[in-house]
């Protein structure tokens, strides 16, 4: 082994610790291997902005059909299956997990939901939210970021449109993270039947609300997702299929974004002042937070032909490894990457969203979400300050996302 590939053969993308603090490897990779073979999975770690840019845009080459989008495989995959295909739904592909043309059905649809009036509508609700979530802890003086706000947030707006009331927040966050461990942890087979249960229950109440504005459509989001339809409407196993994203996309990450961008303003206390009533800093600041802190530090592809990037071939087959919070730190593309820097010349170039086909559905919401909430937490409080050494690793262990253990802050009330 060569002293380059023994550096890199010191990292593993496996790790606990390296999963939490991806940078030091990252940008390793950058100098020595843009396109790397991770040794312990076979996957190909797309790092360079350039490239990755090049992987989204090319659906033919890199596709989104992937052999299986859950953790479970063999017997406990097919187990899980069928035990909500024979109370439930069976799953079908939809959306983020199919290529075009078959994505544009789907696409279409939401699309008219989520970039339409809905989305402006929602603002002074976004509020309302957020400044009941800041009353329930702000005579305390302190409080843990991540549970008690970041958390709750996107968990109440999400469960909201659902049809689910404000006060089951938790059954929301239960069927969220169900939703997060099939796609991603392996289990047991008392798991899998737990969590096949936990699926049904989710499926049972989502269809039933679904018929409700079927029958008499209300002024929400699932009204608009059971009338839009581009040709056929869309069947409940599709609808499933499409709420059951819309569920585990706009959760945790949302999530990690409010928490990252916290921690932000804790490391940079002369951001809290400067930022305070300036719509136009926030905006970039929100932008800022999540190409450091990229929520979606990784989706997968596989390749439909024998392909050449970065200098690396990739065999047809090859799963790949989209790598958002590496190109997010391409120091060609954005001077200085490991700089938290609100007035670099590009703010916003970043590709946390995604870019092509596929980006981000929920772009719009988590946009708005982040604003309204720095602008309102702003003007609430001030002197913010880490109130307790954050945890070591500083997030959950996760492949993927990057979710944060906890933030626990102190600060006066303004
Ligand atoms: C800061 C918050 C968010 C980040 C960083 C983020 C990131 C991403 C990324 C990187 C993709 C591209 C996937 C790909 O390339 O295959 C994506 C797609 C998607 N996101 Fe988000 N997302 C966020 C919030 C949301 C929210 C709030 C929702 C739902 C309300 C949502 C729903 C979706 C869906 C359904 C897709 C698939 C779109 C498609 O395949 O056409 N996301 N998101």
């Amino acid at each position: 082994m060569d002293r380059e590939t023994d550096d890199l053969a010191r990292y593993s993308l496996m790790d606990h610790a390296v999963q939490s603090d991806p940078y030091g490897f990252h940008a390793l990779l950058h100098e020595r291997c843009p396109v790397y073979r991770m040794p312990e999975t076979g996957f190909y770690v797309v790092t360079k902005y350039d490239d990755l840019r090049k992987v989204l845009i090319d659906t033919s080459t890199f596709s989104n059909s992937l052999p299986s989008r859950r953790a479970l495989k063999g017997d406990l995959g097919d187990l899980y299956e069928r035990l909500v295909a024979e109370r439930g739904w069976r799953h079908v592909d939809t959306l983020q997990s199919i290529d075009p043309p078959a994505h544009a059905r789907y696409r279409k649809v939401l699309d008219a939901v989520f970039f339409g009036k809905r989305m402006n509508a929602m603002k002074p609700h976004v509020e309302e939210v957020t400044h009941g979530l800041i009353d329930d802890w702000i005579a305390d003086g302190r409080c843990d970021f991540n549970a008690q706000f970041a958390m709750k947030l996107p968990g109440i707006i999400t469960a909201e449109q659902m049809g689910l009331p404000r006060e089951d927040i938790g059954t929301f966050k239960r069927w969220a993270d169900n939703l997060l461990t099939v796609a991603a942890t392996p289990q047991s087979e008392d798991e899998v039947r737990r969590s096949a249960e936990t699926t049904l229950e989710m499926q049972h109440f989502i269809a039933a609300e679904l018929e409700k504005r079927r029958a008499q459509p209300a002024d929400d989001m699932l009204s608009d997702l059971v009338q839009a339809h581009e040709g056929e409407p869309l069947s409940m196993e599709e609808l499933q299929s499409v709420m059951g994203q819309l569920i585990a996309g706009g959760y945790e990450t949302v999530q990690s974004a409010l928490g990252h961008g916290m921690w932000q303003l804790v490391r940079h206390p002369e951001l809290q002042n400067r930022l305070r009533g300036d719509a136009a800093a926030i905006k970039k600041f929100c932008e800022e937070v999540i190409r450091m802190e990229s929520p979606v530090q990784s989706l997968m592809r596989r390749a439909t032909r024998d392909v050449e990037l970065g200098g690396t071939l990739i065999p047809e087959g090859s799963l790949i490894l989209a790598r958002y919070g590496a190109a997010n730190r391409d120091p060609e593309k954005f001077a200085c990457p490991h700089a938290f820097d609100i007035d670099r010349p590009n703010v916003g170039a970043h590709l946390a969203y995604g870019s092509g086909t596929h980006f981000c559905v929920g772009a719009t919401l988590a946009r708005l979400e982040m604003n309204v909430a720095f602008t309102a937490l702003l003007d609430r409080l001030e002197t913010i300050e880490l109130a307790r050494p954050l945890p070591d690793p500083v997030h959950r262990q996760s492949l993927h996302w990057l979710p944060m253990r906890e933030l626990v802050i102190g600060f006066e009330q303004r």
